[in-house]
């Protein structure tokens, strides 16, 4: 069975590491007797459209992670939404016509998954849409568009949560003879679980920043940061909500550093607007690797973020977490209390992380992306529909 993998943004190569894995794995293993109806091997050809380029938002992920070689570069690279979605639809739609896939596979809800989701469909190619189901219920949000449009185009919904499941249920997209819509889990949660071990290992980055703290009585030098990322486009793209963000990160700096690695769309925002020497509280660093995040995440007093991923793997690791937005699609980690939406306003912000310091420390109830094992079921899916 022919599968092509349509992967463009850095979350999207995360995600399809776990993906693959369950793949390699499934091979190594052979079909078992009980499996021997899996005749078909998974063959998967990736496809990279080029909307991440960057060594550090790119070439990184492929080489620490060990990802195979893209068989297609399509290097659309960036753009106004309808030109780098229209170039990747052109381009996708020629590597669809050449290959004749069996299916594809999108991931998450970037332009990218759009352009796959639609060149495949065009094409009645079936789509598996993975982090299907996913709903913030603002339309102002490109992904919310992208999350949308794939979900109606997929034949399989391989939601992260039952939430999901019901979202898409509303929408009237439901299980049915030609349709799988499934909760499988999370394949993020996959891949933290496999890379998280690696990362103690192998990362040296707090040591690098110079991360630790150390009191005069005590030996144990314990990481002392908060750790931030921003890169949504309603809050980089306009100047005010942007310092807003900046000033409060700067204010909580002067108690504990912040550490920001910087999404390169930020990076050029504050270039624009001349940010970079205002806020010497924040450390603003490069993006880092996968590992190197695992292990900032790990270590950070809590996080602040704008990012859909980070927000769970706050979740994951026990991390406190306050989102820099006014909706999310991880309701789930909301209700669970563990992950609170405080805006971008500097005030509420301030308040926020002086709340949650007098709160320490933290308890978290049980885990609400599955076990683990998403990219698994998501492969036994797949092969038992095309057996
Ligand atoms: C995209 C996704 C967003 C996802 C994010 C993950 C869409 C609409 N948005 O946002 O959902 O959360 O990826 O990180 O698909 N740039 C570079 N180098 C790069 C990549 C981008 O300099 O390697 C700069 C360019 O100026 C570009 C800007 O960042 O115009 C935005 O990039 P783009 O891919 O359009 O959107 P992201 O903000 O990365
Ligand atoms: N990430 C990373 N390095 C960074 C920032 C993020 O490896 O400098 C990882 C993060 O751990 C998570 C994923 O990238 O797994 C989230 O991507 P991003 O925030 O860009 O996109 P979103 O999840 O919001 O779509």
């Amino acid at each position: 069975m022919k599968i092509i993998t349509i992967v463009g943004a850095r979350p999207q190569f995360i995600k399809a590491a776990a993906v693959h894995r369950a793949i390699e794995q499934h091979h190594r293993r052979g079909p078992s007797l009980r499996e021997s109806h899996y005749k078909k091997r998974l063959r998967e050809i990736w496809v990279h459209t080029g909307q991440h380029y960057d060594i550090l938002m790119d070439k990184v992920f492929f080489d620490e992670l060990q990802l195979p070689k893209p068989a297609y570069h399509l290097g659309v690279g960036s753009g106004s939404h309808g030109k780098q979605t229209g170039l990747m639809l052109e381009r996708i739609e020629v590597v669809l016509e050449k290959e004749k896939p069996e299916a594809v596979i999108v991931y998450g809800d970037t332009n990218s998954t759009l352009a796959g989701a639609l060149a495949a469909a065009k094409r009645h190619i079936p789509v598996a849409h993975i982090e299907a189901g996913l709903r913030s219920h603002n339309r102002n949000m490109p992904e919310e568009l992208n999350r949308i449009v794939t979900d109606h185009l997929s034949t399989f919904l391989f939601c992260p949560t039952d939430l999901a499941v019901r979202n898409l249920s509303n929408e009237g997209i439901r299980e049915s003879r030609s349709k799988i819509v499934r909760n499988v889990g999370d394949v993020m949660y996959d891949s933290i679980l496999y890379y998280s071990k690696m990362a103690e290992e192998k990362s040296t980055v707090i040591k690098d920043l110079n991360l630790y703290f150390s009191t005069p009585n005590s030996e144990l030098r314990t990481p002392n940061y908060y750790l931030a990322t921003l890169h949504r486009a309603e809050n980089t793209d306009d100047p005010q909500r942007l310092k807003s963000i900046l000033r409060a990160l700067d204010e909580i700096g002067r108690n504990h550093p912040v550490v920001l690695p910087l999404h390169p769309r930020t990076r050029k925002r504050m270039e624009v607007h001349f940010l970079f020497s205002r806020f010497v509280n924040i450390k603003f660093i490069e993006p880092v690797s996968y590992l190197d995040m695992l292990a900032l995440e790990k270590n950070a007093r809590a996080i602040l973020t704008d990012s859909g991923g980070v927000q769970k793997e706050a979740y994951w690791f026990n991390i406190p977490c306050l989102t820099l937005r006014e909706e999310t699609e991880w309701v789930e980690t909301i209700k669970s209390g563990w992950n609170q939406l405080v805006g971008i306003e500097r005030k509420k912000i301030v308040q926020a992380v002086h709340d949650l310091e007098k709160k320490r420390p933290f308890k978290r109830g049980g885990m609400i992306f599955g076990e683990g094992r998403a990219s698994e079921k998501i492969v036994r899916i797949l092969l038992e529909w095309f057996r």
